[in-house]
């Protein structure tokens, strides 16, 4: 019977030290700040909206509003966008997806200043990620754990997708090695599959990606150590897809006709089998939410360790 890698647990854990951060740099008259644009009304990015509004009282951070409607054009998506950009006060933009269809979203996304991509999607973020320029993120060993403790940031690293990398440290949470593990993704998004395979590689783990394509999807998982899913189809993995003793990590998230919501992992077959499983709710969802005030923090202590002068008194 698989243990529950609990990510309510780990995200209490990251909020809180998000909460001391953002109080010790109060103390320095830096209020931390976080943009949110919502377009149009679709009511999972509502649920998530308000989730994160939620979690920013909980630490202190400000959140920024901005809402426009379903027919809002692209020009006022992006006059957002450079408002926010221009904004002091906001530390970190997040724009909501699924944006509505006639939008390009790449478009829109590559628009949010790199220093302020808290969610880490735009083209120079990712371009970052697949360069190994802001992976030390993932790391605690060697150069990288002094990176990390000094709270040093690079100006050329970019900020991490929220998902995947909340992926990697609840991974990393529970003690689960990936050097050398073979990890299975299912899904090649840019928001979750891409990115997450690129910081499973990193970790030195083997990677194979799977999408809609691939050709029995089951060969594949049963030989997974670590399985990844973030499709949006209910039940896609089931108890005889999974090796015995595999980490089954879910991330997807499908919401019933009574509202409950479901992953990608038929949960009840698969946990006789694997050694760690997350539920959903309960999983990953939470630690999503949890990165994203953390890299709001971090952007926010770069932007004053790149712009303060040095006082001496
Ligand atoms: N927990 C969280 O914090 C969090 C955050 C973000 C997203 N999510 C959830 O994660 C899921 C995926 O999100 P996304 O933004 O990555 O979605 P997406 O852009 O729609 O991508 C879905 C991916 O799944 C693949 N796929 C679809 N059906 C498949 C099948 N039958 N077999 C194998 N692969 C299949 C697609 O393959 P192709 O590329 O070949 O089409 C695509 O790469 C959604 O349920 C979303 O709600 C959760």
């Amino acid at each position: 019977m698989a243990k529950i890698l609990d990510g309510k647990a780990l995200a209490e854990e990251i909020k809180r030290e998000v909460k001391k951060e953002v109080e010790s740099l109060r103390e320095f008259g830096i209020e931390v700040g976080l943009g949110l644009l919502l377009v149009g009304a679709n009511s999972a990015s509502k649920q998530y909206y308000n989730a994160i509004l939620k979690a920013c009282r909980t630490v202190g951070i400000k959140a920024f509003e901005f809402s426009l409607s379903e027919e809002a054009s692209i020009n006022e998506i992006l006059n957002v966008i450079h408002e926010a950009n221009r904004d002091e006060r906001i530390n970190g933009l997040l724009v909501l997806f699924p944006l509505p269809r006639r939008i390009n979203a790449r478009r829109v996304v590559n628009e949010i200043l790199p220093e302020k991509d808290v969610d880490g999607l735009g083209a120079i973020s990712i371009g970052r990620l697949a360069a190994d320029e802001s992976t030390f993120q993932i790391f605690h060993e060697g150069v990288y754990k002094e990176l990390n403790q000094t709270g040093f940031f690079p100006a050329v690293s970019g900020f991490l997708p929220c998902t995947p990398f909340g992926v990697i440290r609840l991974l990393e949470y529970y003690g689960i090695e990936l050097k050398g593990k073979h990890a299975v993704v299912v899904g090649k998004s840019l928001a979750v599959g891409k990115p997450l395979s690129l910081m499973l590689l990193a970790k030195e783990a083997t990677v194979t990606v799977c999408h809609r394509e691939t050709r029995d999807l089951s060969h594949h998982t049963r030989q997974a150590d670590i399985i990844c899913t973030a499709t949006g189809v209910r039940g896609l993995i089931k108890g005889d897809m999974v090796k015995e003793g595999a980490v089954v990590v879910d991330i997807g998230i499908n919401v019933l006709e009574d509202g409950s919501i479901v992953g990608d992992v038929e949960f009840d077959s698969v946990k006789e089998k694997a050694s760690y499983i997350t539920p959903v709710p309960g999983g990953v969802g939470p630690v999503t939410i949890a990165m994203l005030l953390e890299n709001t923090v971090r952007s926010a202590k770069r932007t004053e360790a790149m712009k303060s002068p040095l006082m001496l008194s």
